[in-house]
């Protein structure tokens, strides 16, 4: 049916499969031609749907009649193309023959009628079928592979790093521990449920679980990366990464998409750069290779959303110091919830006044964050020589807040160990990491970016939980 299609399914050759959509002839070429037409009737897999007409000569009419032939229902026409007189599409299909593959029953979900994105979040086995989610999963695709394009074409190494992790990157207490669900099978324990094994003394007894420790999901792969940019120098993950945060907010996920790319021999500014470069590439991609897509969320989604994603794409970002944004924050006329002062941690209503307000929708890098807490900026930055700040990064946008946080990393062993003491860390655990400082240690820089939020920024979609097949969030791992 689209393009799209002709391009995957060109290894079946028992069909010649077309596009039928996507210039303003739609398809008018196939006038005449014989064609058969796969699919559910209403689905997502484009946005203009193939009207098919069927009078009584056509076989298997009496199905149509009878109403099989439900939205939902999956069938399996064949035909011939005609021109429409209907005003909405310039080609249709007269049916010759009609099969109804599965039928589908009367308590189908999601009718032609408009139907709000809370109710199809309790319907994610199905939403994938209107139009909104159809566009999302092609636009969320072409980020993917631009993504993937992007590290490729300027030489970075995919690397996968680990789901299950000992060592916390962000320190922030954030992480799902898995050890308790798989620990000690022999003891029987085989769910969250079961209890845990104690030693005399009450305390859990770690020498009975499977990986002998305490192990978690990754909140971050960089630890990982910053191994293989210390071998390979570019490279890059893209995978999920999690987070207990009980944050019930509209960009906040459990489970996430990150993409993490970590250079060697940089600094922050190459950092800054590079985050721009990628940003304004993907941005790029999708606004050339989903048209049709991007007029939808356009007209649908975000009015306008197609000049704001040209504008990032064309011009310059932003770029302050934290010490100016405070600066401009204290001159602000606005009043604010939390009070800001030089060392405060930038709050969403922070970030929204900068970027909506102060620099009118552009995306904005704001850089050398206050060291002082963890909570602030982890442990890895590498300090400034002002002793106050740390070489950290974090790009903003409208809406969305946080779409980027980087930093360089702390490279000097000396430096390192004393941050770790600092900040109450327990140093054998990273033995490994501070080997890195030990045997060749460079300058080297990177950033994490939220492929969810990404989604939510190139689509418009307000609520990160449709920016993702399946959200995990906190009371919520359905499906
Ligand atoms: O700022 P964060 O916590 O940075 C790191 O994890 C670094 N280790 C990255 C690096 O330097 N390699 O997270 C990075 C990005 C954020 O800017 C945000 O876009 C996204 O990850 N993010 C989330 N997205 C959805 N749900 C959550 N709970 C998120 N937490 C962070
Ligand atoms: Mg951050």
């Amino acid at each position: 049916k689209t393009g799209r299609t002709e391009k995957v399914r060109e290894f079946r050759k028992r069909l010649r499969i077309v596009d039928i959509k996507g210039g303003p002839d739609e398809g008018l070429d196939l006038l005449g031609q014989k064609v058969v037409v796969k699919g559910w009737v209403n689905d997502g897999s484009c946005l203009s749907n193939m009207q098919c007409v069927t009078n009584s000569d056509a076989e298997g009419y009496d199905q149509v009649e009878s109403g099989f032939i439900s939205t939902g229902a999956s069938v399996w026409v064949e035909g011939t193309v005609v021109s429409s007189q209907g005003s909405k599409q310039k080609i249709e299909l007269k049916v010759a023959k009609v099969i109804t593959v599965g039928r589908s029953d009367p308590s189908f979900p999601i009718q032609k009628k408009r139907v709000s994105r809370e109710f199809l979040r309790t319907k994610a086995h199905l939403r994938p079928r209107t139009n909104t989610f159809g566009a999302v999963a092609r636009v969320r695709n072409a980020l993917a592979y631009a993504t993937h394009k992007f590290f490729q074409e300027n030489g970075f190494i995919w690397v996968s790093s680990p789901i299950i992790t000992a060592s916390d990157c962000e320190g922030a207490g954030e992480q799902f521990c898995v050890t308790t669900l798989i620990s000690s099978i022999e003891d029987g324990i085989k769910s969250a449920t079961d209890p845990i094994p104690k030693t005399e003394d009450g305390l859990i007894d770690w020498s009975k679980d499977f990986f002998g420790k305490p192990a978690f999901l990754t909140v971050s792969g960089q630890l990982n990366a910053e191994t293989y940019a210390s071998a390979l120098s570019d490279v890059y993950t893209f995978g999920p990464t999690f987070r207990a945060e009980n944050s019930n907010t509209s960009r906040h996920l459990a489970e996430f998409w990150m993409i993490e790319p970590e250079l060697a021999f940089a600094d922050l500014n190459d950092d800054m750069a590079c985050a721009t470069a990628y940003l304004q590439y993907v941005v790029r991609y999708v606004l050339e290779n989903c048209k049709e897509d991007m007029d939808f969320f356009n007209t649908w989604i975000e009015k306008g959303i197609i000049d704001r994603l040209s504008d990032v794409a064309e011009k310059d970002f932003v770029q302050l110091t934290y010490t100016d944004a405070i600066e401009l924050l204290l001159r602000a006329k606005k009043k604010f919830e939390f009070p800001v002062k030089w060392g405060c941690d930038l709050q969403s209503e922070h970030e929204r006044y900068i970027t909506e307000d102060a620099f009118s929708g552009s995306p904005v890098i704001i850089r050398d964050y206050p060291k002082a807490r963890l909570e602030i900026k982890a442990f890895y930055m590498r300090q400034n020589d002002d002793g106050k700040t740390v070489a950290a990064m974090d790009l903003l946008v409208p809406r969305i807040g946080e779409l980027i946080g980087g930093s360089q990393r702390e490279e000097r062993l000396d430096h390192l160990e004393v941050r770790l003491d600092e900040l109450k860390l327990n140093k054998e655990s990273y033995w490994w990491y501070l080997d890195l400082r030990r045997f060749g240690s460079v300058p080297h820089a990177g950033f994490g970016l939220g492929f969810e939020r990404l989604v939510q920024f190139a689509t418009g979609i307000e609520n990160i939980r449709d920016a993702i097949p399946f959200p995990r969030t906190p009371g919520s791992a359905e499906f």
